[in-house]
C-alpha cells in the first residue's frame, strides 16, 4: 500500500513537472531596460492570471526595432517564432509576415471577445487586409510630440515655437545661450524628427498625399521638406550617433537643450524611469507646425502559425487585448489605451492630453514606426535619409525616395 502511494505521488510529481514545462509562454519585443516596465506590469497581471505558465521576456535592446525587427527575421525565417510578437500596427507585419503566410488570422478571437466594437474603425483598418485581422495592438502612442523642461525655457526666454519658421528664428539665441536648439540621437531618431518636419511642412492632407502616391516626392513640395529638415539639423547636436532616445531625453531634463522631438514613450520614461512630474517636470505641445494633428502609431502583438505555446499565447493576446490589460500597461508605458472601455482616471495629465486629442485631432499615420507606407519604402527610408545627410542635397533626397517610392509600387 505504502508503495503504492509513493508510485501515485511520483507519477502526479511527474504530470506536474510535465505540464509546467509544457506550460511556457515567450514574448518577443524591443522594450528592453528603460522601456521594460509597462510590459514587465503586464506579464505579472498574465502570471497572475495563469500561475502555471513560465512566462519569458524576451527583448533585443534598440529604440524603435532598430535591431529586434533583424532578430525577429531570422527566427522566423529559421522555423523559430516567439510565441508572440512586438509588430506595429499596419504594413510592418501585413506586407512581410502576412504575405508571408506566416500569421494566424485572428479575426475569430476578435469576434469572440467583441473588439470589433471596442476599438476605433481607423485601427482596425489598419489592423487588417481583406483576408483577415492580423494583430492585437496594446497601445496608440504619438510620434509628433515636442518636449521641453518648463523652467528652462522660461530661463532661456524663448516661446515655445508653433512652426518651423518660429523654432528657425530662435535657433541662433538658443545656440548664443550655449544651448543644443533641438537634441537628436541615432539615426532612426532622426527619421523620428524627419517625419514630424514633413508633417508641419506639408499638413495633414498633402503628408497622406505622399502614401497614397498622388504627391511625388520629387515634386517641389516634397523637395521642400529636406531643405527646411536640413535648417532644423543645423540646429541640433554634433554628436548624435551616439545618443540613444533617451539620452537625447536626458539632455533636456539637465537643460543642456531646449528641446527634442520624440514619440511619448518619452512621457513614458520621464514618468516612469525619472519619476518627473507632467506639466512641472517636464512639458510638451504638438511638434512644430502640428498642432490639431496627431501622428499615430501603434504597438500590437501577433501570432505566428506554428508556434509551441498557441493557447497561453491566446490567453496573452486576450489580457493585452483587455480594457484591464491596457490600463496596466499604458500609464507607464507613455501611451493610451486603443480599448474604448479604458479608464482615464488611471492616465496622468500628459496621457489625458494625449487621450483628449486623439478624439479630437485629425489622425495621421507615422511612417517610421509602420503605419503610413509599404514595409518595403519604411524600411529604406534610413538609406534615403544617409543619402541626405552625406550629400546634403535636398534634391538627391527626393529623388533616391522618389524612386524607391516607385520600385515597391507605393500608394498601389
Ligand atoms: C517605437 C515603439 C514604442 C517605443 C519606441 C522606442 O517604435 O512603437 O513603443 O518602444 O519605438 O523604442
Amino acid at each position: 500500500m505504502k508503495t503504492f502511494r509513493v508510485v501515485i505521488l511520483a507519477a502526479v510529481l511527474g504530470l506536474l513537472a510535465l505540464a509546467s514545462a509544457q506550460s511556457q509562454l515567450e514574448i518577443f519585443s524591443w522594450w528592453a531596460g528603460d522601456e521594460g516596465p509597462a510590459l514587465q506590469a503586464l506579464l505579472d497581471r498574465y502570471n497572475e492570471l495563469h500561475p502555471d505558465v513560465n512566462v519569458i521576456n524576451a527583448t533585443v535592446t534598440g529604440g524603435s526595432g532598430v535591431n529586434a525587427r533583424a532578430v525577429l527575421k531570422t527566427r522566423m525565417l529559421g522555423g523559430d517564432p516567439p510565441d508572440s510578437f512586438q509588430v506595429h500596427a499596419g504594413q510592418e507585419l501585413i506586407g512581410t509576415w502576412v504575405v508571408a503566410d506566416r500569421m494566424e488570422n485572428l479575426e475569430d478571437l476578435y469576434k469572440e471577445q467583441g473588439w470589433l466594437e471596442k476599438y476605433p474603425a481607423g485601427l482596425l483598418k489598419l489592423l487588417s487586409n481583406d483576408d483577415g485581422i492580423w494583430s492585437v495592438p496594446v497601445n496608440i502612442h504619438r510620434s509628433n510630440v515636442m518636449w521641453y523642461k518648463p523652467a528652462k525655457i522660461e530661463e532661456l526666454g524663448v516661446v515655445v515655437p508653433n512652426s518651423w519658421d518660429e523654432f528657425l528664428a530662435i535657433c541662433p539665441d538658443l545656440k548664443a545661450a550655449g544651448v543644443t536648439p533641438l537634441v537628436v540621437g541615432e539615426n532612426w531618431t532622426q527619421q523620428h524628427l524627419w517625419e514630424s518636419v514633413a508633417l508641419g511642412v506639408l499638413g495633414a492632407d498633402d503628408w497622406a498625399n505622399l502614401w497614397n502616391g498622388s504627391l511625388a516626392f520629387n515634386s517641389d513640395k516634397a523637395q521642400n521638406v529636406w531643405d527646411v529638415f536640413g535648417q532644423v539639423m543645423a540646429c541640433t547636436n554634433d554628436d548624435a550617433s551616439g545618443l540613444s532616445w533617451q539620452q537625447a531625453t536626458d539632455r533636456v531634463i539637465s537643460g543642456e537643450a531646449a528641446f527634442n522631438i520624440m514619440g511619448d514613450w518619452a512621457a513614458g520614461y520621464m514618468t516612469t524611469t525619472l519619476e518627473l512630474e507632467p506639466g512641472s517636470g517636464f512639458a510638451w505641445a504638438a511638434s512644430p507646425g502640428t498642432d490639431g494633428i496627431f501622428l499615430m502609431l501603434s504597438d500590437s502583438f501577433g501570432l505566428p502559425k506554428g508556434v509551441a505555446n498557441r493557447e497561453a499565447a491566446i490567453d496573452w493576446l486576450k489580457l493585452l487585448g483587455s480594457a484591464e490589460g491596457q490600463d496596466i500597461f499604458n500609464p507607464l508605458k507613455g501611451s493610451i489605451a486603443p480599448h474604448l472601455d479604458s479608464d482615464l482616471s488611471k492616465y496622468n495629465a500628459y496621457l489625458q492630453s494625449a487621450a483628449a486629442d486623439w478624439n479630437s485631432n485629425v489622425v495621421a499615420g507615422s511612417l517610421i514606426h509602420g503605419a503610413a507606407a509599404k514595409e518595403a519604402f519604411q524600411s529604406q527610408f534610413g538609406t534615403i535619409l544617409e543619402i541626405y545627410l552625406s550629400s546634403g542635397s535636398a534634391q538627391a533626397a527626393a529623388n533616391a525616395a522618389n524612386a524607391i517610392a516607385q520600385q515597391v509600387g507605393l500608394g498601389q
